[in-house]
This record gives C-alpha cells, sequence and structure tokens, in this order.
C-alpha cells in the first residue's frame, strides 16, 4: 500500500527563534499515526536544529532544495552530503518557485535527483502546469514532459524513494485551489503516464501528493480522491493548528 503523506514547504519563512516556537507547538499538537506520514521543510539555516528538536517524534524534516554536485566551488550552494550530515534524508526537488524565480529545468533537475538519489535521500518531487497551460488544455502534455524529463530515465528501483507533487502553479498561494476533480483527473493521469512508462505495479506504489493552497477547510475534500495521497502545504503548514488539523484530514 502507498504511503500517506502530509508536508510543510515553508518556505524561506520563520527565523531560529519561530522555528523553535513551530516546532514546539507542533511536537505538542501531533498524535502519531502510522498510517500517515508528516514531514515539515523549515529553510537551509534551521534544518539542523529541527532535525535536532525533533528526535523522538515521528515529524520528518527535509531540505526544500538542493545542489547537484558532490561539493566544490559553488559559492551558497549546499550538498546532499550536507543535508545528511545534519540528520536530514528528504529533500523537495522541482518546486515551481525554484523553476520560475532560479531557472530550473527538467535537465537540470534530473541531475539533482540522481545526485539525492546516490545519496539514499528520499525525494518530493514537484512539478504541476501554470494558468496559460491550463487555459490552452496543454496541462496534461506540461505534466507528461516535467515527469518524462526529469524522471523516466531512473530505473524502477529508484522510485522507492520518489514522492510525487503535482502543484498547478495557478493554485500556489492564490487562494485558488484546483477543485478536487481537477486534482483527482490529474492524479490518475500521472499514475497511468507511470504505468506506461513502467508498469502498473510502480504506478499504484508511487504516493502522489497534491499542493496548491490547501487549508484545513478543503484538505478532506481533496484527500478524499483515490489517486490524491496526502499534499504538499505552504501557507497553512506555518501555523501548527492548521496543519495538524491538515494532517488529520487524511
Ligand atoms: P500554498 O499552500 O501556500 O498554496 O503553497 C503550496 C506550495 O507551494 C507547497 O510547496
Amino acid at each position: 500500500m502507498r504511503k500517506k503523506i502530509v508536508a510543510g514547504n515553508w518556505k524561506m519563512n520563520k527565523n531560529l527563534e519561530e522555528t523553535g516556537v513551530l516546532l514546539s507547538e507542533l511536537k505538542a499538537k501531533f498524535k502519531n499515526t502510522p498510517s500517515v506520514e508528516v514531514i515539515v521543510a523549515p529553510t537551509f539555516t534551521n534544518l539542523y536544529y529541527a532535525s535536532q528538536e525533533l528526535k523522538g517524534c515521528d515529524i520528518l524534516v527535509a531540505a526544500q532544495n538542493m545542489h547537484q554536485a558532490e561539493g566544490g566551488a559553488f559559492t551558497g550552494e549546499i550538498s546532499a552530503s550536507m543535508l545528511k550530515s545534519v540528520g536530514v534524508e528528504l529533500v523537495i526537488l522541482g518546486h515551481s518557485e525554484r523553476r520560475a524565480y532560479f531557472g530550473e529545468t527538467n535537465e537540470l533537475l534530473s541531475e539533482k535527483v540522481k545526485t539525492a538519489l546516490r545519496h539514499d535521500m528520499t525525494i518530493l518531487f514537484c512539478f504541476g502546469e501554470e494558468l496559460e497551460d491550463r487555459k490552452s488544455e496543454n496541462h496534461f502534455s506540461v505534466v507528461e514532459s516535467q515527469l518524462k524529463n526529469a524522471l523516466f530515465d531512473l530505473n524502477e528501483d529508484a522510485w522507492k524513494n520518489i514522492v510525487l507533487a503535482y502543484e498547478p502553479v495557478w493554485a500556489i498561494g492564490t487562494g485558488e485551489t484546483a477543485s478536487p476533480e481537477q486534482a483527482q483527473e490529474m492524479h490518475a493521469f500521472i499514475r497511468k503516464t507511470i504505468a506506461n512508462a513502467y508498469n502498473t505495479k510502480l504506478a499504484e506504489e508511487v504516493s502522489i501528493l497534491y499542493g496548491g493552497s490547501v487549508k484545513p477547510n478543503n484538505a478532506t475534500e481533496i484527500f478524499a480522491k483515490p489517486d490524491v495521497d496526502g499534499g504538499l502545504i505552504g501557507g497553512a503548514s506555518l501555523n501548527a493548528e492548521s496543519f495538524i488539523a491538515i494532517a488529520e484530514a487524511l
């Protein structure tokens, strides 16, 4: 059975002190349910602190990005082994903000994915169409090519470490969510695309999260869809009460 996951992408929010407050609130409210994996992704400067604070608690820590090289002259960048050395085993790659503001292409992401896999990290791989793509009814082909160009040269075994996060760009931080039907339609398409590229068994085992304005008041109906295995949460993950409410809706 595939994993159900709720992950909070804190983006460039929360300094050290604020991170401490949010983590304590999360720990106080969090009730571990073996059926749902809960992940938080604080900013780089607070990853070590977060991984220490969450020791003994079942909330996992992810990084929001990572460089593709093993090390060297890449001023300002962070490598996979640096993340692992501070207790981080998961990394978000391909977020639409990285694609839009930092020029990350599917080809670059393919390299980042391979580096993370070499370090046996789990990857939360984000992708999704822009508003223009949906308006021009190109959303399925855009998503298909994002998957194909970044992931479909991986061998089957590598997929044990891949979690997908479909995040339509027009729904991120806008308050406008995909309807549960739109999310289901795309998630079913993603699974079918993976089944065609690999096989049905693999497609059935991959967790596919939905991201884009998920809130406590809409999480239940989105998560009720059969191909939606959880959520990648931005704004609502910055508040312990709303994030836990979303995790409990799964
Ligand atoms: P919002 O939940 O704020 O729309 O952000 C979604 C997101 O980008 C998570 O990675």
